[in-house]
């Protein structure tokens, strides 16, 4: 702000005054139903107080004894609606078309790029052509064509939690980095310095500073700042977006063309990439964006709910116990997990869906577009909107489950009485919908198999030796996972030390 020469911040206010009089408001309301309730806004901002104020999931789950499961707030010129429970939300998003569009947010998609990738795509062709082109390679069939891939990487993070279990945090995020890049473009990775780790993870550390809500940036709150030149005073957002704008086309550049080139010289390793370029020769610029969406999307999702399962693990021993008896009796002797008995394991089936349930990993998606008037409940919900469906409140809703705090699997264990499957909502909604899903599902599966196979996962202790409860917080971010805990991995017993060395130094990781 203190970079924005005087005159644009007046205008700016301006602007505000005028959009928050609602002189710029295009929707119709034939029906002259009411907006849904909300906190009382306060004049010229609105509800922009509440947009500050971290996690917001939180809030709009507070929000609902007193308002419902529809909650609207007002910023200048823009409609918020949060949907708190599971029906409104699924009847919305899942049944209609008319949600499946983006925000389009100023600083992160226009002028930084974002918006050539899956995620900040709005609705049209070019992103339906992205997900045609996911949709047969990211089925579960084609997934498990790289179950030995997903093997590979995990037999090696095994080898590193062994030498360096206090190091899990980064072995768990070199695990997922693995997975994805192999799978996208059949390429290995040495270390998590590789340049095809380094490269996604400055652009998403870029843009997890720029979603925060107090960090929005001044230009989306205020649009028209876009048409200042980049060489005016206090326009350095613009240099830097220009900047970081290349380094993103870069990043999703670099991988595939070593793809083509492997292609062309007859070397590939099957792939994503390798398979859509095949199939579709014609969509190069679609493939190479959707391709490079991957691991944007992917990587600290999947991070994030394998540092839950630590933390679950750490805090529930009897859950532990009982997965790992589970395992050990499906389990040949000297064996490690395989995609394959996945079908052999339900209980590890119940675990993986309430580490989905417990602590959604994305507490309000990624926000829908409303791309036109709506009326749902007797209410009217305005075109432009920008919908939160709050995974949050529907994980901890009671209609849903019973005693919603409480970690514990056996919620979904019995096919008669199981409450809501967290699957139906912890990957999106309607067709925008995790197009990875199969992907951090195969993941999560083998990553949570191999360790309850082999390690105990148990509480930090201080320095006399007795065990202490994990301190983890759960940042304000887009996407949620603890943050800086301890605890104690151990081998379960020199059998499985043997069994984690067993060929692992050998593998081509
Ligand atoms: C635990 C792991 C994951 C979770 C919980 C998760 C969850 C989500 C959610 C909630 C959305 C937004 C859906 C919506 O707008 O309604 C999403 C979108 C997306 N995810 Fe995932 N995801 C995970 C892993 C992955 C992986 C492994 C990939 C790919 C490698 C991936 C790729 C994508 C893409 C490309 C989108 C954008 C889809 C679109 O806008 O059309 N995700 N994910």
């Amino acid at each position: 702000m203190a970079e924005l020469p005087l005159l644009s911040v007046i205008l700016g206010v301006c602007l505000a005054i005028l959009y928050g009089l609602g002189l710029f408001s295009k929707t119709s309301n034939p029906r002259r139903l009411p907006l849904p309730p909300g906190p009382k806004p306060e004049f010229l901002i609105g509800h922009a107080k509440y947009l500050l104020s971290g996690s917001l999931w939180l809030q709009y789950a507070a929000w609902r004894e007193r308002f419902g499961d529809i909650i609207h707030l007002k910023v200048p010129g823009i409609h918020l609606i949060a949907l708190n429970s599971y029906k409104v939300a699924h009847d919305l998003l899942d049944l209609s078309h008319k949600y499946a569009d983006r925000h389009s947010f100023v600083m992160v998609d226009e002028l930084m790029g974002w918006e050539h990738t899956t995620t900040g795509h709005v609705y049209g062709d070019a992103w339906k052509s992205h997900r045609k082109l996911l949709r047969p390679t990211m089925s579960k069939s084609a997934i498990e064509k790289h179950a030995l891939s997903f093997e590979k990487g995990m037999r090696a993070c095994l080898l590193q939690l062994l030498h360096t279990p206090e190091g899990f945090e980064q072995h768990l995020r070199l695990l997922t980095g693995r997975i994805i890049v192999m799978f996208t473009y059949g390429l290995k990775i040495d270390s998590s310095k590789d340049q095809l780790i380094v490269e996604p993870e400055t652009q998403i550390a870029r843009v997890v500073d720029l979603v925060l809500p107090n960090q929005t940036p001044l230009v989306d709150i205020f649009p028209f700042l876009k048409y200042i030149p980049s060489w005016f005073p206090g326009a350095a957002f613009k240099r830097n977006a220009k900047v970081w704008k290349k380094e993103l086309a870069d990043m999703v550049a670099h991988p595939f063309n070593r793809v083509k080139a492997d292609m062309a010289a007859g070397i590939a390793v099957p792939s994503l990439t390798s398979k859509c370029l095949e199939d579709n020769p014609q969509s190069e610029n679609e493939i190479m964006w959707s391709a490079g969406s991957m691991y944007l999307a992917g990587a600290d999702t999947t991070y994030a709910i394998l540092s839950t399962f630590f933390l679950a693990m750490a805090t529930h021993p009897e859950v532990q116990k009982r997965a790992q008896a589970e395992i050990d009796s499906v389990l040949k002797a000297g064996a490690l997990p395989t995609l394959a008995d996945r079908a052999n394991l339900p209980y590890i089936g119940c675990l993986l869906k309430e580490l989905q349930r417990w602590r959604p990993v994305v507490p309000l998606a990624v926000p829908h577009r409303l791309m036109e008037d709506d009326y749902y409940g007797g209410y009217f919900l305005p075109k432009g909107s920008i919908i939160f469906p709050n995974a949050w409140a529907i994980s901890q809703d009671e209609a849903n489950y019973k005693d919603p705090t409480r970690f514990w699997p056996e919620r979904f264990e019995d096919p008669e009485t199981a409450e809501l499957d967290s699957y139906k909502y912890a990957f999106g909604w309607g067709r925008r919908i995790c197009p990875g899903m199969n992907l951090a599902d195969a993941t999560i599966f083998i990553t949570v198999a191999s360790i309850l196979a082999t390690f105990d996962i148990g509480k930090p202790r201080d320095k006399d030796g007795n065990e202490v409860e994990p301190e983890a917080s759960y940042g304000p971010g887009l996407v949620s996972g603890p943050e800086g805990f301890r605890c104690t991995i151990r081998p379960r017993s020199s059998d499985k030390v043997r069994l984690i060395k067993t060929g692992a130094e050998e593998l081509p990781w």
